[in-house]
């Protein structure tokens, strides 16, 4: 996938495939990519991997947005939401974000790490390498930071790389005396200064939407925070439209979400640089219509799947399941959705040493047991990867 564009639509033929190939490593980095007896030949390795049968090796895939740093259930949520209750109604009622930071605040760091760790390990077994991890259940300066002081702890406990991102501008805290102005104004004085000397996250990310933060808010805060010198990125479009507009202007690095996009949205994104993030494990939780992939690529944006795996909205957790989902109810190409799940979702992060198996990224391989890599989305997430390797390593 070295050669694919960064965006627009991608048909089939642009998947680059090497029949007999194979990847030399050292290092945990890549330093070769071609056909097996080729490299035999060109580097005499000292140690050779064949692996029996037929394999389709991939990059490690990369899910560019989670909150997996929780604690508690939203079972009960969910039991609404069949019931007919909406999101927005649930969360007006003692459920939502404020009932996971009641339960988030009471968990100590370690449990929280643990915890982490935990759902970052299922992740990696399904193939997922480097996993972005935001905060936003802690929603008070101490409470932000124990959060991501709990993802760098987990990050040490799994064999994935967390990325993690300041998502203090969740909602505006039940318990915070002020308005939304005052208390983004507060974050940034006192939360994001110490987020930086403490080397706990370089993104700032923030909810806009009705309940949440209003675009004029937003507007001031992401830009404080870029001069901070931050990567900005937002949760936009989700329920209601209005995001896109702000996100070019700020140039945040992605939008997410983008359920509510409408022609005038994509439009807009369309002249920018914002990588549009979809999220279907949300729309699957939430029993809401899938963001408009195939308009966003037809219009020439980029596109980016990621799990969104929080709580609430997206509990599954499954993003092979989900992107495959996506691919069918929204007719993407599966090279747009291996894209979207590798290369494309390393540019989304900021990370220029993976997403791709070329010399000198870092060796983060999957391979699937089966001789046609179409064999992966066909089979709906069910065939998993049956060996990960994290910067050359094998995963535990
Ligand atoms: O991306 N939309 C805002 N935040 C999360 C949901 C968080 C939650 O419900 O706990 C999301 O869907
Ligand atoms: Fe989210």
């Amino acid at each position: 996938m070295d050669n694919l564009p960064e965006k627009g639509k991608l048909s089939d033929d642009q998947m680059e495939i090497i029949p007999d190939g194979g990847i030399l490593h050292q290092n945990g980095k890549i330093i070769a990519v071609g056909a097996f007896e080729q490299l035999k030949k060109q580097y005499n390795p000292t140690t050779i991997e064949r692996l029996e049968g037929n394999y389709v090796g991939l990059p490690g895939m990369i899910d560019a947005h989670t909150h997996i740093c929780w604690a508690g259930s939203r079972a009960n949520d969910y039991a609404l939401r069949l019931s007919g209750k909406s999101y927005l109604e649930i969360a007006e009622t003692g459920g939502g974000i404020w009932n996971t930071v009641q339960k988030t605040r009471e968990a100590s760091i370690n449990e929280l790490a643990e915890l982490t760790a935990q759902r970052a390990k299922k992740l990696v077994e399904q193939g997922v390498t480097t996993i972005e991890v935001k905060s936003g259940y802690g929603l008070s300066v101490e409470q932000e930071l124990k959060i991501l002081e709990a993802i760098k702890l987990a990050d040490k406990n799994t064999d994935a790389d967390l990325i993690p991102t300041c998502l203090a501008a969740h909602i505006l805290p039940k318990d915070f005396d002020g308005t939304e102005t005052e208390y983004l104004q507060h974050i940034i004085s006192k939360l994001l200064p110490e987020v930086l000397k403490r080397k706990l996250a370089n993104r700032v990310d923030i909810f806009v939407e009705k309940n949440a933060f209003s675009v004029q808010a937003a507007k001031t805060y992401l830009l404080k925070a870029k001069e901070l010198g931050f990567d900005i990125v937002l949760h936009g479009d989700q329920f209601s439209v209005g995001s896109a507009l702000l996100a070019n202007e700020t140039s945040t690095l992605s939008i997410d979400h983008l359920e509510a996009a409408n022609e005038q949205e994509i439009a807009i994104l369309a002249k920018g640089n914002v990588i549009p993030v979809v999220l279907p494990g949300a729309s699957l939780g939430l029993g809401e219509p899938f963001a408009p992939a195939r308009k966003l690529l037809d219009a020439g944006t980029s596109l980016v799947i990621a799990s969104d795996w929080n709580p609430g909205s997206a509990p599954m957790g499954n993003l092979l399941v989900q992107a495959t989902i996506l691919g069918t109810a929204e007719k993407l190409t599966m090279t747009e959705v291996w894209a979207a799940l590798t290369c494309r979702a390393a540019k989304a992060l900021n990370k220029t040493d993976r997403g791709i198996l070329k010399s000198g990224n870092i060796a983060d391989i999957i391979a699937f047991k089966t001789d046609d890599y179409k064999e992966i989305l066909y089979q709906q997430g069910q065939l998993k990867p049956e060996k990960v390797w994290k910067t050359g390593k094998m995963a535990t």
